[in-house]
């Protein structure tokens, strides 16, 4: 079969762009060695109490969409419905077939941290496996519109100033406009939510997805902020203005050599392996509105042995159909934490639910709430704001509301309006560039009840 040497040497080759020599690009900020889930990140990562670190193994247990496959007890099931994988309608028109070949081998040759596992890893893979999904996703085109050509510049200042920094990283030595010289820039101190992807994308396609990020990416975990398209031709410009990432030509050649034709039997045995192989656990059949389902029986999550260190746990890839996700210890802890308090979940309480759920999309990037989360003090300047009045309001001039009472000092259908971007993301306080960005419904859908229900009394 093909060439493994060429295959480990591109793996160094893409950690070495993402990690070492171009660090200060957002699109490449240094990735780390386990699936990045920031929820878990920024409140679980550290801790060591038992029962907080299970809070945190719950998160990744929806997060990495174990549930997908290891279906929950019914009465916690409501809490835990897993995510929805990227929609890989039109994925050829994004990802080169190169790039596409590298995300199934092994997603985590593409990007470190990604919460895809890999299925082709491990020592009994089949290469023509990988060869015929390949060819098949390989036809997923869609025609996509010549967007205008961005302004890299313009970009740079639009992405540290209308909210991408409250979850991506900054670019490093960037000082926003308005900033006092005199002031110090800090470095942020909290992880960012990687998009080494945005390098890959095609320029129109990443424009697209910008413009359109809750129906590419159904998890719902990365908001819409109703840019225009020259804000998001700007913007993907920027993104991709990172040094230069492309393979060299004899590299490329060596990969692709052993490559199949893609006839149409191949195309359809890849089509049939999207179901046999699992994908159709996360992702949604493309072209069809089913919901995603394990296609293979895997033991319930009630059943799995929080001591393992073999299936999902295991350090190596170990191949069958099982996934292979570099979990890294303090996530195993958690995770076996969780399983081991998965009965304490029968009973959620609303406020504990708004907490889970305010970590799970990232809110805590936003917003504070109870003394949790809110913008960390070195984002603080990447949130634009404008006018004087602004600046004597302090920080509440720049910063978005705090969620204290939510529940009690706006109405069911003010809160609806805010949450559910009826009427496109609010901006209703003039001195804030930032905007409330809309989350995907089925995402958001729990939090109007969860307020009213946690902050009791308000208005009807
Ligand atoms: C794509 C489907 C799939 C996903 C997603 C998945 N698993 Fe698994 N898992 C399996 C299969 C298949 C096995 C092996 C058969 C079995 O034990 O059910 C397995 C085995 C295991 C085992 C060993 C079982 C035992 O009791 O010895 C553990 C523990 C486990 N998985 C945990 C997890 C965790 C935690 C996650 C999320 C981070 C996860 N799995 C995600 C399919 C999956
Ligand atoms: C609330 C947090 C949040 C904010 C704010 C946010 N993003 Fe994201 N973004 C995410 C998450 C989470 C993902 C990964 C989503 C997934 O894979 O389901 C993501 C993915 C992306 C990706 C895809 C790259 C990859 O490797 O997956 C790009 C590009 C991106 N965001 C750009 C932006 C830009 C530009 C802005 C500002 C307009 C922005 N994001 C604001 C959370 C956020
Ligand atoms: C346990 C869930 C899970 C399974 C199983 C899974 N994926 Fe994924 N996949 C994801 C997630 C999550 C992402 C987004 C990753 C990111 O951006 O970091 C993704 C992204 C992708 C992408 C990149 C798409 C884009 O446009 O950015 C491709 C291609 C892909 N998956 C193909 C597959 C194939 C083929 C299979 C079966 C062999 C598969 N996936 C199985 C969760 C899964
Ligand atoms: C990128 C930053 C950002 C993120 C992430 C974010 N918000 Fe907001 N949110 C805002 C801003 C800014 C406002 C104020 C908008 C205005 O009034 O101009 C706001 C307003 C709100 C309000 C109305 C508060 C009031 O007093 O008017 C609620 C409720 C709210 N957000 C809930 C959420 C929830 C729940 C999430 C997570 C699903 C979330 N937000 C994520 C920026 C954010």
């Amino acid at each position: 079969m093909r060439d493994q040497t060429g295959l480990a040497f591109l793996a160094g080759l893409l950690l070495l762009g993402s990690g070492t020599c171009v660090k200060s690009h957002p699109a490449h900020a240094k990735p780390v060695n386990y699936p990045f889930v920031v929820g878990f990140e920024r409140f679980h990562g550290g801790m060591d109490d038992e029962a907080y670190l299970a809070e945190g193994g719950f998160i990744l247990l929806n997060e990495l969409n174990c549930v997908a496959c290891h279906a929950p007890p019914p009465e916690i099931a409501p809490q835990l419905p897993g995510v929805v994988a990227t929609d890989l309608g039109g994925v050829a028109s994004r990802l080169a077939p190169l790039e596409l070949e590298i995300f199934i081998r092994n997603p985590r040759f593409a990007k470190r941290d990604t919460t895809m596992p890999s299925l082709f890893a491990g020592p009994d893979r089949d290469l023509e496996e990988v060869a015929a999904l390949r060819a098949w996703l390989g036809t997923l085109t869609t025609t996509i519109p010549d967007h205008p050509v961005g302004d890299i510049e313009r970009g740079r200042a639009l992405y540290h100033r209308i909210g991408c920094v409250a979850c991506h990283a900054p670019e490093t030595g960037y000082r926003p406009p308005g900033v006092p010289d005199n002031a110090e820039i800090e470095i942020a101190g909290l992880a960012s939510v990687p998009m080494n992807l945005a390098d890959l994308y095609d320029l129109d396609a990443l424009t697209e997805f910008l413009l359109r990020p809750n129906e590419h990416r159904p998890s719902g975990r990365m908001p819409d902020f109703g840019l225009s398209v020259p804000d998001a031709a700007d913007l993907a410009a920027y993104l991709k203005a990172g040094p230069d990432l492309t393979l060299p030509d004899n590299l490329t050649e060596a990969l692709s050599a052993g490559a199949p034709p893609a006839d149409d039997a191949l195309i359809a045995k890849g089509r049939g392996l999207f179901l046999t192989k699992q994908c159709h656990a996360c992702h949604t059949m493309p072209g069809s509105t089913d919901q995603p389902r394990p296609p293979l029986p895997a033991k319930p999550l009630g059943a799995l042995d929080p001591a393992a260190t073999g299936g999902c746990f295991s350090e190596r890839p170990a191949g069958g159909a099982v996934p292979f996700y570099g979990l890294d210890l303090v996530q195993k802890r958690a995770l076996a934490a969780a399983l081991r308090r998965l009965e304490e979940r029968a009973a959620p309480d609303p406020a504990r639910e708004i907490d889970w759920r305010m970590k799970q999309l990232n809110c805590y990037a936003c917003h504070e709430r109870a003394g949790i989360g809110g913008p960390e003090t070195s984002r603080e300047v990447y949130f634009g704001f404008s006018g004087a009045p602004a600046i004597a309001m302090g920080r509440d001039g720049h910063l978005p509301p705090a969620l204290d009472d939510a529940g009690k000092r706006l109405g069911r259908g003010e809160l609806e309006r805010i949450l559910f971007g009826t009427e496109g993301p609010v901006k209703s306080r003039p001195h804030l560039v930032v905007p409330m960005p809309v989350f995907r419904r089925e995402a958001a859908a729990p939090f109007p009840d969860l307020f009213r229900a946690a902050d009791q009394t308000g208005p009807p």
